[in-house]
């Protein structure tokens, strides 16, 4: 049997996709490619030294998940596929309800259709919005601030409302913290298509001296030295927490929803500290204004994927920094 990864050539999903490669599972990847490259199927066919079905589509496409369905014997889903950016959902709210939960719903239909029930989503810590404590636990408040939280908040309750329709759905709605770092091969990692929003793809690219400094966005917050604090997880910790969900929901019907984060959180200047001394690259940076929508600091309670899925992120922050460099190195010779 095998298992399909939406999205599976983006950031998450390769890492995935090696990581489920490497416990002997078999995987099927759909993604058009809107924010990766073909490229990065030929590195995880190199890392795991057999072909990949890659089928470059759209999720929405009903057609495309009919041929897969048909051609593969697929056991479970795991939904990658999705847009990111926080500042274009703001500006574009239609793109993103249409990709990330027209596509949920399109695929969620395809499954039932084809008699598969075993389910993996990717969502998000910002679907908790304004922390009314800390850390998040899966039982605090959920009220996003920006329409991508919401995107992901309405697939989860279609989920929800799916998982209690029928007691065949086996569902895992993981809320991801914030990603970073690279695989231990560092031929996969996190590819940027444009600038990078986010702080450790534009660090890299300053090390690598493709941007002149850093901007810090804000040093007046009410944190430990004022810049924004976040808990920042190991991609590879990440996607050993996808086959550990795979597991849990192979024997436990019903939707668990559950955090993957460390329950650390680091401050932006704590990020830089720690990457310039693994890294021996310095990183020039100014202090800029706050980021509109940015919140001073969240991070997760990690406690329920320990009972539930017993997985837990080792990994720690100097090595999330040390493998994201190490790919940023190798990258331009892989990847155009
Ligand atoms: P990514 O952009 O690197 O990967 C997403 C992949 O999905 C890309 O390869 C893209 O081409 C593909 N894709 C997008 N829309 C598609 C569609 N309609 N049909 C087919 N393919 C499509 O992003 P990522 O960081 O790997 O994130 C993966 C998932 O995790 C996303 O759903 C994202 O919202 C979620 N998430 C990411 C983070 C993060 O910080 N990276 C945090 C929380 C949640
Ligand atoms: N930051 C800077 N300068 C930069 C980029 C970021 O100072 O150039 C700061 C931000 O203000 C924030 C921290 O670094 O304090 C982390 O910012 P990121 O953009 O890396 O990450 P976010 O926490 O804003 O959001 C990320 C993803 C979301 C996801 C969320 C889940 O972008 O899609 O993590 O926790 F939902």
């Amino acid at each position: 049997m095998s298992i399909l990864l939406t999205g599976g050539l983006g950031f998450i999903g390769s890492h995935v996709a090696a990581s489920l490669l490497e416990h002997g599972h078999d995987v099927v990847i759909l993604d058009n490619l809107c924010n990766s490259q073909a490229s990065v199927a030929r590195q995880l066919e190199l890392l795991c030294a057999k072909p990949i079905p890659f089928y470059e589509g759209d999720v929405r496409d009903n057609a495309i998940l009919a041929t897969i369905f048909s051609k593969h014997p697929i056991a479970a889903v795991m939904h990658f596929a999705g847009l990111k950016s926080v500042a274009q959902s703001a500006t574009d709210p239609l793109l993103y309800f249409d990709n990330n939960v027209g596509g949920t719903i399109t695929l969620l239909q395809a499954m039932q259709q084809h008699g598969i029930y075993q389910f993996i989503f990717s969502s998000s810590a910002t679907v908790y919005g304004i922390p009314q404590y800390l850390p998040y636990d899966e039982v605090h408040p959920t009220c996003p601030i920006n329409p991508y939280g919401r995107t992901k908040l309405q697939a989860e309750e279609i989920l929800a409302d799916l998982a209690v329709s029928d007691k065949r759905w086996a569902i895992a709605s993981l809320r991801y913290f914030n990603p970073i770092g690279a695989h231990p091969s560092y031929t996969i990692g996190e590819l940027p298509n444009d600038q990078p929003n986010n702080l450790m793809p534009y660090i890299n690219q300053v090390a690598s001296k493709q941007r002149p400094f850093l901007t810090v966005f804000g040093n007046d917050y009410d944190t430990k030295d004022g810049t924004g604090e976040r808990d920042y997880i190991h991609v590879m910790d990440l996607a050993e927490g996808h086959v550990a969900a795979l597991r849990l929901i192979q024997k436990s019907a019903g939707l668990h929803t559950l955090n993957l984060g460390t329950g650390q959180p680091y401050s932006v200047l704590e990020m830089i500290q720690t990457f310039e001394k693994a890294t021996g690259q310095s990183i020039p940076m100014k202090i800029g204004p706050r980021r509109q929508g940015d919140l001073p600091i969240y991070y997760a309670c990690a406690d329920k994927a320990k009972v539930i899925l017993q997985w837990e992120a080792k990994r720690t922050l100097k090595e999330m920094c040390e493998s994201a460099w190490k790919f940023e190195l190798q990258r331009q010779s892989l990847f155009k």
